[in-house]
C-alpha cells in the first residue's frame, strides 16, 4: 500500500535519512523503532511533505506522493498524529475535529468514531487543554481519521500516558488495522509495540537494519535490542 524506496533527506546539509526503504500494508500494524535521533520523526516529516529537500521514491497504491504539498498528501490518504498531539488547547473536542476537516468524514462519522474512541463522547464539549494525556491523544487521532485516512502515521503516541492509557491505545490501534487502515507506528515503547505490530522495523543512522514479523522480533530480541535500541 505506503511505499517508500531510498529516501534520503535531511535538514540542510546535515544528512538524517540515507536511503531509508519501507511498506506499511493495509490492515496491519507497521511498528518503526530505534534509538533517540536515528530519523523516525524526521521520516514521518518527509512522508507528509514537511521536509524541502526529499529524495526517493514514495508511492500510496501505485499514486506518487513525494514532491506533493502536505495538503494533497494528506488528502491522498494520509494520516498524521505528529509527536505531542498537537491539538488546539483553545477549542473544545468537536472544534478540534472540525478544523481541517473539508467535508463530512465518510468512513468516521460522528457514531463511528466515538464508538472507537468512547471517552472522548463524554468529552466533546470540553476545551483541548481541560483533557487528560490521554483523551488528548485519542483526539488527535481522532482529528487525524476524521479525513478518513487509508494510513495512519502516529509519532510516539504512547509518550507520557500511564499504563491504562497505554492499553486503550494498543486496543485502538488494533482495531484500526482490523478496519483495514495501514498503521505506520512510531515508537519508544517496546511493550506497546509487541503488543499490537504484525512488522517491526529497526531504524539506525537514517535506514532502516531490521524488518521482519513481530514473532521474528521477539524471538531475536536480546540480540536486536542490544545492537541496535539500548544506549
Ligand atoms: N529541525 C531540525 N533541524 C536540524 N536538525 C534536526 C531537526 N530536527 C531533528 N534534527 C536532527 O535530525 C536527526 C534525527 O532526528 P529525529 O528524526 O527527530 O530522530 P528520532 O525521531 O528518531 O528520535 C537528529 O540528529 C536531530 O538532531
Ligand atoms: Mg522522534
Amino acid at each position: 500500500m505506503l511505499e517508500l524506496r531510498d529516501i534520503t533527506g535531511g535538514y540542510g546539509p546535515a544528512q538524517v535519512l540515507c536511503g531509508t526503504d519501507l511498506r506499511a500494508e493495509a490492515g496491519q500494524v507497521t511498528a518503526l523503532i530505534g534509538r533517540n535521533g536515528v530519523g523516525k520523526t524526521t521520516l514521518l516529516r518527509g512522508l507528509m511533505g514537511l521536509l524541502p529537500d526529499l529524495a526517493g521514491e514514495i508511492t500510496l497504491s501505485g499514486e506518487t506522493l513525494l514532491g506533493l504539498p502536505t495538503h494533497r498528501i494528506a488528502r491522498a490518504g494520509i494520516g498524521y498524529v505528529p509527536e505531542g498531539r498537537q491539538i488546539f488547547p483553545e477549542l473544545t473536542v468537536m472544534e478540534n475535529l472540525a478544523v481541517g476537516q473539508r467535508r463530512p468524514s465518510r468512513n468516521w462519522p460522528e457514531e463511528r468514531l466515538f464508538a472507537l474512541l468512547p471517552n472522548l463522547r463524554e468529552r466533546r464539549a470540553n476545551a483541548g487543554r481541560a483533557l487528560s494525556g490521554g483523551e488528548q491523544q485519542m483526539l488527535a487521532i481522532a482529528r487525524a481519521l476524521v479525513t478518513d485516512p487509508r494510513v495512519l502515521l502516529l509519532d510516539e503516541p504512547s509518550q507520557g500516558l500511564a499504563p491504562m492509557v497505554v492499553q486503550e491505545l494498543a486496543r485502538v490501534l488494533r482495531q484500526l488495522a482490523g478496519e483495514g487502515v495501514a498503521v505506520l507506528l512510531v515508537e519508544q515503547n517496546l511493550r506497546l509495540t509487541e503488543a499490537v505490530a504484525d512488522r517491526i522495523l529497526i531504524m539506525a543512522r537514517g535506514r532502516i537494519v531490521h524488518d521482519d514479523t513481530a514473532a521474528a522480533f521477539r524471538a531475536a530480541e536480546d540480540d536486536l535490542r542490544h545492537r541496535w535500541l539500548t544506549m
